[in-house]
């Protein structure tokens, strides 16, 4: 008895030692950052609610040169003009972008107003929005609101010592604050950053949101993690699936601020496993005209709104009305990183959906680029008896789903010097 009770106090003196050493790294952390002009502080409250925050006007016009834009004439005709909501948006914002008077000069924030007013409209415009999913309710309301903040950058992740040296890939992937382990085995494995082939620059960013106001604080968590990998992007708004366009959004935004130099994005989920070195040798061979208008990845075509309400990708018949574009499934896909400003600039006449793979379909769409179905990449998994197989993994750019020990496995296999294929 009396050795179990010493055995306990032991373990308990070396527990609270151990976090006492951990919170007193984590103040560590906690003073570094505030020198640290780079990272500003998370606000005290998860609650922030982003229309009491972004009433304020940001910049009134953009910082940087942005290329003339055109919209695709088939990307008009194929979404049909009718009563549903998110279709008159489309239609009326288009028919902004066509009075020159209002594309030119203007900031395109203009367009969006981010205000309880501007969510009493949208109410008032969809008449059975009562009957939509409670989660839809957050959605409408975050429709106009494209202004979160900036919370945790990384300003030098493209910065090399050498100018002419750009990136050649920067691996974008989308990522929620509790996802710990699923970044760390990305970063062990294919998501390594750093110079492949003694010439082609590789970069991986997580791009976050905040945790739900209901689930466990984990701001300091994320901080620490920013802190020691210096790869999270962290904006203030909460991380849920229907606010994934706004992500996307964001992420073209920090991209022309602090990324414009790229060559290819690879955009994609944090529980895919991918093959860098297959994606980078695809990468090497493209011929000059491909390498400046890719979108690809496993090309859903032919797609239509899902209209039952149980089910995550709903879509009610009130809100779109229409077919889907050809769009890359969202666990992964790549593309020319020169479009980064159009596509920018794009997004804003394409009001946010509820889907973000179908979103970037409809963005790429209007720059009139053609997605090009790439049998590398496997958004529904491939066999099952194939899945711990190195070898049947080499010639696949990416497979989804892989857990984080999966993920190390295979990664670890198909490197090991005794694999023979
Ligand atoms: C410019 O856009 C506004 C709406 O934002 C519209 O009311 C106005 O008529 C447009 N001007 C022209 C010249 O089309
Ligand atoms: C999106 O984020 C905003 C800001 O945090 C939040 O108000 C809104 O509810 C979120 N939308 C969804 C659908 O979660």
């Amino acid at each position: 008895m009396k050795k179990k009770h010493l055995k306990l106090l032991v373990i308990a003196l070396a527990s609270s030692f151990c976090l006492f050493f951990f919170f007193s790294k984590l103040k560590d952390v906690e003073h570094k950052q505030r020198d640290l002009a780079k990272i500003t502080s998370f606000p005290d409250t998860t609650t922030t609610v982003v229309i009491s925050n972004t009433k304020k006007k940001t910049k009134s016009v953009m910082p940087y040169e942005l290329p003339p834009l055109t919209i695709s004439e088939t990307f008009r005709k194929d979404i049909p003009k009718n009563g549903a909501f998110w279709n008159r948006k489309l239609h009326s914002l288009l028919r902004q972008f066509d009075s020159t008077a209002n594309q030119t000069e203007k900031d395109p924030h203009d367009k969006f107003l981010c205000q309880p007013e501007s969510f009493e409209l949208i109410k008032t415009n969809i008449q059975d929005v009562h009957l939509y999913p409670p989660l839809y309710g957050d959605f409408l309301r975050g429709m106009e609101c494209r202004d979160p903040p900036l919370l945790i950058n990384q300003p030098d992740k493209c910065a090399s010592e050498n100018k002419e040296d750009k990136i050649f890939l920067l691996f974008a992937i989308k990522s929620i604050p509790r996802n710990f382990e699923r970044r760390q085995a990305i970063r062990e494995t294919w998501g390594r950053g750093g110079l492949y082939e003694k010439r082609l620059q590789v970069r991986t960013v997580f791009l976050l949101g905040r945790s739900s106001a209901d689930d466990p604080n984990l701001d300091k968590l994320v901080s620490f993690e920013a802190q020691q990998f210096q790869d999270l992007l962290v904006w203030d708004f909460q991380d849920s699936f229907y606010n994934l366009t706004l992500k996307e959004h964001v992420f073209f935004k920090w991209m022309l601020d602090n990324c414009p130099h790229v060559s290819f994005v690879f955009k994609g989920d944090d529980d895919v496993f991918a093959n860098t070195q297959a994606i980078l040798n695809h990468l090497k061979t493209l011929e000059p005209e491909q390498v400046t208008a890719l979108y690809t990845g496993q090309i859903i075509f032919n797609a239509n709104p899902l209209r039952d309400p149980k089910i995550k990708y709903y879509v009610p018949q009130s809100f779109y009305e229409g077919p889907y574009p050809p769009y890359a499934g969202g666990g992964g896909f790549l593309f020319s990183g020169n479009l980064l400003p159009s596509l920018y600039q794009v997004s804003f006449y394409i009001p946010f959906f509820p889907i973000d793979d179908v979103y970037n379909g409809m963005c790429f769409k209007a720059l009139g680029i053609t997605a090009t179905q790439n049998d590398g990449f496997k958004t529904f998994d491939i066999r099952e008896e194939d899945r711990e197989n190195p070898c049947v993994h080499k010639d696949l750019f990416l497979v989804h789903q892989r857990d984080p020990g999966q993920t190390i496995r295979l990664w670890r296999n198909m490197h090991s010097t005794m694999l023979t294929c």
